[in-house]
């Protein structure tokens, strides 16, 4: 199976000459001519990757459906490639705009580009093997369909096997998992957000774990709770947009003496005051714990 490449662009001629170029690599190439197009063929075509124009038939049209994508859990891990031809100083002002706002977009390159380089920015976001990667997805995916077909409540269990396999239940694993099962992907989406348990994104690199059992509770875990929110910027089952810490309220962690506990990855504090959340989350953002 090929790689699928979504390009979004007014400018026919562009999205002719890129899709030839993506063909004659190996890859599926996904023509769409503004933005709302786009946006529904992301989310029908569930493609590894897109391209997209930031200057359309309307000033903001690329920017608006950069911020679209990013803000749709069910396509917001495609990893989004802009291209602009607004020159290099505007270029670098959307640039810091994008980081923040627009998640999705993981580079920003300038018109005119060579096929080489359009290329190597493709290899670097879904791997050098337009097939192979998708093979080994398939094969693992399919392994759990196997195993757990003929019983009554399939879906639920495979979604286990694949959050328990990857952290989380990958976008592009759901979309395989509907079409093996013959589920729409709204369904599989909708069990994924029924259950607290699976998660949409990829668990940040260290769970910071706040006690909420009786002792922590009563000795004021509900403060830690509110502290970390302001300082993480995210909520309970979040992960931080530079993906180092998310976020999670679990039971007793067993050390009930040292109320109020919090744990970062697999680090238990003891004792733990609503002012020294900050200076314990330092040492991480510094790695060198
Ligand atoms: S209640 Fe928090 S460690 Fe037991």
């Amino acid at each position: 199976m090929r790689n699928k490449i979504l390009i979004i662009d007014d400018d026919a001629d562009f999205v002719e000459a890129i899709s030839l170029l993506l063909e004659g690599n190996g890859y599926m190439a996904i023509p769409a001519y503004d933005g709302k197009e786009g946006f529904a063929k992301a989310k029908k075509e569930s493609p590894d990757l897109i391209m997209l124009d930031m200057k359309m038939a309307y000033k903001t049209e690329g920017a608006e459906t950069a911020k679209a994508i990013s803000s749709d859990a069910e396509i917001k891990d495609i990893p989004v490639i802009l291209v602009t031809g607004i020159g290099k100083e505007l270029t670098q002002k959307l640039k810091d705009v994008l980081k923040k706002e627009a998640m999705s977009v993981k580079k920003v390159i300038e018109k005119p580009i060579e096929g080489k380089e359009i290329l190597k920015v493709i290899k670097n976001y879904i791997g050098g093997d337009s097939g192979q990667a998708h093979r080994e997805l398939m094969k693992r995916i399919s392994k759990f369909v196997d195993k757990w077909k003929d019983k009554k409540g399939n879906l639920v269990m495979i979604l286990h096997e694949i959050q328990n396999h990857y952290g989380y239940v990958p976008r592009g694993v759901s979309f395989h998992l509907s079409r093996l099962l013959d589920v729409p992907l709204a369904r599989i989406y909708e069990v994924i957000t029924f259950y607290n348990f699976f998660k949409l994104s990829a668990p940040g690199k260290y769970m910071v774990s706040v006690c909420m059992g009786t002792a922590c509770y009563l000795k004021g875990a509900s403060e830690l709770v509110d502290k970390l929110r302001e300082v993480l910027g995210v909520e309970e089952g979040e992960t931080t947009k530079d993906g180092l810490f998310s976020f999670q309220l679990v039971r007793c962690l067993g050390c009930c003496g040292l109320a109020p506990v919090i744990m970062v990855g697999e680090k238990i504090y003891p004792k733990v005051s609503p002012d020294s959340i900050e200076n314990i989350l330092s040492k991480y953002r510094k790695e060198k714990v």
